[in-house]
């Protein structure tokens, strides 16, 4: 049984899917919830949602200000948050010869430049309590193996996945775990976007014929957030119903 009482956890992407469902979860097993998303209503609702504690805020991950913010708020009103998990995104499928420059822009952005920035703001209290912690950043076997018509976004996920190894070798000296969780297809209202064809071909490659539910991608979230991971880090878990199996 996983136990975070009263653990300060931030997940950003919380009103939403995968997010949603981690920020549930931690919630569940006892910690004190932060749900972060530039979706402000669908975080309240993540909140209205649990019977756990949690609180929703604000955040654009890709504007320093609004992480500034929403640290400041956080230390002030709850205290230091002690898992940390990445988990907004965004993606649309398209090819890479249609892609616009702002296009790329807006991935590279939310998807790789969102969870540095995040990483960079709340790691300095987390460093400075001294009390370690545990950094978990939500990427995709878009990252692992590519995905046709999502080029960028891969880029960016791959990036989140060489970000999450160097970072969990830089701060292991401060007890601070530091991995990755790549999902597969999972339905959410990302995947649900994408064009019909991409998502019936994905769920028949998948062995096990469906694609994942969010809760079932959370369960490898919060265990890499609980001490039953305290000697695990720099790791990356694909949870895809075995559509790709990394070595
Ligand atoms: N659903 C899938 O099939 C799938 C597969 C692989 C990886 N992923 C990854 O899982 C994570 C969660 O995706 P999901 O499927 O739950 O998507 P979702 O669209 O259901 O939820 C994403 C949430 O992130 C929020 N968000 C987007 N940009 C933001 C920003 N700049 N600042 C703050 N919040 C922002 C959205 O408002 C939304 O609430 C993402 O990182 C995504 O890339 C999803």
């Amino acid at each position: 049984m996983i136990k975070l009482d009263n653990t300060i956890c931030l997940v950003t992407g919380a009103g939403s899917g995968i997010g949603r469902a981690i920020a549930v979860q931690l919630a569940e097993a006892g910690g004190m919830v932060v749900a972060a998303d530039r979706d402000i209503d669908n975080a309240r609702d993540t909140a209205a949602a649990s019977t756990g504690r949690i609180v929703a805020r604000y955040v654009d991950v890709t504007e320093h200000a609004a992480v500034s913010e929403l640290r400041d708020g956080v230390l002030k009103d709850l205290g230091v948050p002690k898992v940390l998990v990445n988990s907004a995104g965004w993606d649309r499928i398209e090819p890479f010869m249609d892609n616009t420059r702002e296009f790329w822009e807006e991935v590279v952005a939310i998807n790789y430049l969102g969870p540095v920035e995040v990483c960079r703001s709340f790691l300095e209290p987390m460093i400075s309590l001294g009390e370690g912690g545990k950094v978990v950043n939500i990427a995709s076997d878009a990252g692992r193996v590519g995905s046709t018509g999502e080029t960028v976004y891969a880029g960016a996920k791959g990036g989140v996945v060489a970000f999450t190894k160097s970072l969990a070798r830089e701060v292991a000296r401060f007890k601070i775990n530091v991995n990755c969780v790549c999902p597969g297809p999972t339905d959410t209202p990302l995947f649900k976007a994408q064009p019909d064809k991409i998502k019936e071909a994905l769920t028949r490659a998948i062995p096990f014929r469906r694609i994942a539910k969010p809760e079932e991608v959370a369960g490898a979230a919060v265990f890499f957030a609980s001490d039953m991971a305290s000697f695990v880090t720099g790791q990356v878990l694909s949870v895809s119903g075995g559509l790709t199996m990394v070595g």
